[in-house]
């Protein structure tokens, strides 16, 4: 029978018990041992730790919470070290901006269950450089969040490494168009399966459908939101044949940076505080329009010509990728202009070993190619709109231009002269509108929309259309001869959700391996684009079929190409049940293509296409 002198023995053993679980809980970084440490609780994390921006001695390490938190560190040792790792370095810590939900977001989260409206979600973003790294030596590291009250916790150990030096083994994952799509996280698990760890990811745009709903990055509840399939954290259901098969992507970028380029997709439109967030996505307009815009009102709500309130009102008037920006650190570059000096990293080029890797910001709102008086479309404005120019779409316009006389074009030829790109071994060109492509969003032709406007006889607008003159597409005309001139080796970009390659006759490579999540189907003998004919007036003929500019496709050049329904071979891969993936390998400077079957979850990956960048 218990007595009262065991019951205070109890109580001041639970006691003592609670005052070292607390002592433990309250125990300043980092001074104890891994061991007596909490046990690693990811799920506090919002993401784990993601790679970017290696120079040779340094790389950065990003990592999310939903709280503001102290005291996040990353820490590393030496190759094989288990943790308690020796160097610690602080990070620093900022909101996302303009991260929200709104009633179209998958989420189950307690703070945004059963939403009316569109709410900003708070999202903190941690981040550090870790300096004096060895070319050639991977280490292991971990990051820890403190939360305002409680205990540190810990991610679990990966490993990081700088840039390479020419001549070292690295491989490059080539991919593009994840956008929650359905395959993408099988797509990104057989990566993982087949090749295991590759050193860098080159993701040609399109991470998300809109870029400023959060969860699309971070925990959408369909289980495959960008990070988590990237981080082999997804769990997606994939239904074929009635049999559903959960995919988990792969663990790739916790190991080995992202470099990303602009897709449509990473761009917002107008901004609002109460519009829904697809509503923002789809409604950009010209930078030129919001000036016009902003110059007719200044003196209403910015009498004193505050510049930077100027520039925030024309950007929140037309569009921005003010999310894309925050969530990744990339190489920075100065922007060539006399009268503004800035730097972004929208458009960038960095020095990968013997690989000089230039993104370019090369993209344009996508609009439907449906020709109704109802739609908002490429071709024409609503008809309902037309007296309300507020309204409009401007047809399907360019974000920021690459003809010659833009300051975007004008540091590609800087960067073409430069030392860093003339003396790299391989030159690759990264950007999201296909140059070459038997897809449907090479047409119409990427330039600046002319407007033709209908009027009747007494001047009232009747119809307003767009043309898109195909000597004028900034693409064909300008980038392309520039790119050849230069000896870049391969292009390559996304758009289009299809593999395809090209080859021109001066030897540069055109790739194309957005068949990832989902496809749109390629435009290919009997299989024609969707464009305006002659009744719509235009003096333009877009083509119907093949690569408008010219090039004819190389067949997968390994195993025999997929079949059409009348047994015809076809020289791409456009389906909804293969997913593709393409691989560079360095020092050898080879790009590898394979294609997973999910109607067999069983089946091998299948290496399906190579090339030499100098065959
Ligand atoms: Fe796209």
């Amino acid at each position: 029978m218990m007595t009262r002198h065991d019951l205070t023995l109890g109580i001041g053993a639970l006691v003592i018990l609670l005052t070292l679980i607390l002592l433990i809980r309250l125990e300043p970084l980092p001074s104890a041992p891994l061991a007596e440490r909490p046990a690693v609780m990811s799920s506090q994390f919002l993401t784990d730790p993601f790679l970017q921006d290696p120079t040779p001695t340094s790389v950065v390490v990003v990592w999310f919470t939903e709280f503001e938190g102290q005291g996040h560190r990353v820490y590393w040792g030496e190759p094989g070290q288990p943790p308690p790792f020796s160097h610690q370095v602080m990070a620093t810590s900022r909101p996302l901006s303009r991260s929200r939900e709104d009633p179209d977001s998958h989420l189950n989260h307690p703070d945004f269950a059963d939403l009316t409206g569109t709410v900003p979600r708070p999202i903190w973003r941690h981040q550090a450089r870790v300096e004096g790294l060895t070319p050639g030596q991977r280490l292991p590291y971990q990051v820890s969040s403190t939360p305002r009250q409680g205990a540190p916790f810990y991610s679990p150990v990966f490993s990081l490494a700088p840039a390479p030096q020419a001549g070292q083994p690295w491989r490059v994952l080539l991919t593009s168009d994840h956008q929650t799509m359905p395959m993408t996280a099988a797509n990104l698990q057989k990566v993982e399966e087949t090749l295991g760890r590759v050193d860098a990811l080159f993701l040609a745009g399109d991470l998300v459908n809109v870029p400023d709903r959060a969860s699309e990055w971070f925990d959408d509840s369909r289980g495959n939101a960008f990070f988590p399939c990237l981080q082999g954290r997804a769990h997606y259901p994939l239904d074929r044949g009635g049999r559903t098969r959960y995919y988990r992507g792969g663990e790739l970028i916790q190991h080995a940076p992202l470099f990303p380029a602009l897709g449509n997709h990473e761009v917002m439109g107008r901004f609002s505080y109460t519009a829904l967030l697809k509503e923002q996505f789809n409604s950009p307009r010209p930078r030129s329009v919001a000036i016009q815009d902003y110059e007719a009102r200044a003196n209403l709500f910015n009498p004193s010509g505050d510049d930077a309130l100027r520039r925030r009102w024309i950007i929140d008037n037309s569009f921005n990728s003010d999310t894309y920006e925050e969530i990744f650190t990339l190489p920075q570059t100065a922007v060539p202009n006399p009268d503004r000096p800035e730097q972004t990293s929208r458009y960038y080029a960095t020095t990968l070993g013997e690989v000089r890797l230039v993104s370019l910001y090369v993209t344009q709102i996508w609009r439907p190619y449906q020709r109704q008086a109802t739609v908002q479309g490429r071709y024409q404005e609503r008809e309902a709109d037309l007296a309300t120019p507020a309204n409009w779409g401007y047809g399907q316009h360019i974000f920021e231009s690459i003809a010659p006389d833009s300051l975007q074009y004008q540091w590609l030829t800087q960067e073409l002269a430069s030392p860093a790109f003339r003396q790299a071994r391989y030159r690759v060109v990264m950007l999201h509108h296909p140059p070459h492509t038997l897809g449907d969003n090479i047409v119409p032709p990427f330039t600046d929309p002319v407007p033709r406007y209908d009027r009747d006889g007494e001047g009232r607008l009747r119809g307003v259309y767009y043309d898109y003159p195909i000597a004028q597409d900034q693409i064909a005309q300008h980038l392309i001869p520039l790119l050849e001139s230069a000896g870049v080796d391969l292009v390559f970009y996304g758009h289009s959700h299809l593999w395809n390659r090209f080859r021109s006759p001066s030897g540069t490579h055109y790739l194309e391996t957005s068949n990832v999540g989902n496809s749109y189907g390629a435009f290919w003998r009997d299989q024609t684009r969707p464009v305006p004919g002659p009744d719509h007036g235009t003096p333009q003929d877009y083509l119907a079929q093949g690569d408008p500019n010219g090039l004819e496709p190389v067949p997968p050049s390994l195993v025999a190409p997929q079949r059409d329904s009348q047994g015809q071979p076809l020289p791409y891969l456009a389906s909804n049940d293969l997913t593709a993936f393409s691989l560079l390998s360095l020092p050898e400077g080879v790009v590898s293509s394979y294609y997973f079957d999910t109607r067999q979850p069983q089946s091998a990956v299948v290496k399906f296409d190579e090339f030499h960048l100098r065959g």
